[in-house]
């Protein structure tokens, strides 16, 4: 079964329409730290705006207890919205009550609103079927069709993505549609010689993703934080760099199993040791073998990989036909601890053929660092939804617009 995509909901002109969005921005003091969400909607809801629909869009922020908390409005986002679309974007102050009713029903073609945040609602989230159902329902008697183009959150088997889907006509906006074809040629049709860059702090959020790839890939590079849990499982001292003690045999075995399928596990070889978690720690460059012997000692922890893993990291990206990278080299947000994931991000912008950043962290890193998002193939809008697809997971959110 193949995703029923908008074409399939026929002509919108005049039709309400709800959209579900992954609006889930970052946010410091009220403003917007990240639009990228909010953009990477704009296709679908232009195109049902040029079609003439009745735009109904909402959306999570945050993980809000069920109730309205307003440090989760989706009102920035309503701003920026109409920033974006230069037009006129109403906003309803709640999600199902008496201020969304009235914004919905003096909706004219071609006009969009945005509803307040789903998760103000105990329904979105509820465990309990008949529950979420309950909230679906409110939701539905707002639009005739829905489509869904939160692609972030089609892992949820939540009210606004999985069974409103079931109530209404239901389809996948743009995002959702590109997102799945781009992700699925990573798991079926990925030109080799393949390459996943996994980085990020820990093994443990990783098991399923390196799991489903591995059999996959030519090479598997490995840093970040969890690249010490690996060097330990190869008897090295890490000094007191980030380490799962618990998933050190699981290193073993996948150390085994890369080896036994003929894969090229590259860990670092180098890693710059800090003096403290710190941006202005004292740091020094040392050998995978000999972490703690630069003048810091045992009590230096690794915050980067060092300028020769990041070479030969660099070199094993640029001669790939398809790269997958998720998950940062070391502390990027520090700018001393930044250049192991600048020159990952900079080697796929070189790659020539499909390179894809796996969403969250990864994503945030490379804009961060200066990179656009249109340097690489695809950048996903997913964190946890774009690994647990690589995972070969069944997504709800995907089930039930027709995916198998
Ligand atoms: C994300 O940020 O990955 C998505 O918006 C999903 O958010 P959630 O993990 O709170 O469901």
């Amino acid at each position: 079964m193949t995703l029923r995509t908008l074409d399939s909901l026929g002509d919108l002109a005049g039709k309400r329409v709800f959209v579900r969005c992954d609006f889930n921005v970052p946010l410091a003091d009220g403003s917007i730290t990240d639009d990228g969400r909010i953009r990477a909607a704009l296709p679908t809801l232009k195109a049902l705006v040029e079609a003439g629909a009745k735009v109904v869009t909402s959306s999570h922020l945050g993980r809000p207890k069920g109730s309205p908390d307003p440090q989760y409005s989706l009102a920035p986002v309503a701003a920026r919205l109409g920033e974006l679309l230069d037009a006129p974007v109403a906003f309803a102050g709640d999600t199902v009550g008496e201020a969304a009713e009235q914004a919905v029903a003096a909706l004219e073609p071609s006009q969009v609103v945005v509803l307040e945040n789903l998760r103000f609602n105990a329904g979105e989230t509820s465990k309990d079927d008949a529950e979420r159902r309950a909230f679906a329902e409110q939701l539905a008697a707002f639009a005739d069709v829905m489509v869904s183009d939160g692609f972030g959150v089609v892992h949820r088997k939540q009210a606004s993505v999985y069974d409103l889907a079931q109530i209404l006509p239901s389809a996948a906006g743009t995002l959702v549609a590109h997102e799945v074809a781009v992700l699925d040629r990573l798991l079926t049709a990925a030109e080799q010689p393949y390459t996943v860059v996994l980085g990020g702090s820990k093994v443990s959020d990783k098991l399923g993703v390196i799991d489903s790839l591995l059999p996959r890939v030519d090479k598997l590079l490995i840093g970040g934080g969890m690249a010490y849990t690996f060097l330990a499982a190869q008897g090295y001292a890490i000094g007191k760099s980030l380490v799962e003690r618990d998933q050190i045999d699981t290193a073993k075995r996948y150390l085994d199993e890369a080896r036994e399928r003929g894969v090229e596990l590259l860990l670092p070889v180098d890693s710059l040791m800090a003096s403290a978690f710190a941006a202005d720690a004292q740091s020094e460059n040392a050998p995978a073998d000999d972490l703690e012997g630069t003048s810091l000692g045992a009590e230096a922890l690794g915050l980067d990989i060092g300028p020769a893993t990041a070479e030969a990291f660099a070199d094993a990206i640029r001669s790939s036909k398809t790269v997958f990278w998720n998950g940062p080299m070391g502390v990027f947000e520090f700018p001393a601890f930044a250049a192991g994931t600048k020159a990952v991000a900079q080697a796929l912008t070189e790659t020539d053929g499909l390179t894809v950043v796996g969403g969250g962290d990864s994503a945030a890193a490379a804009r961060t660092l200066g990179f656009a998002d249109d340097q690489f193939g695809h950048v996903s809008t997913g964190g946890g939804a774009s690994l647990e697809f690589l995972e070969g997971k069944k997504l709800p959110g995907l089930e039930v617009l027709g995916w198998a």
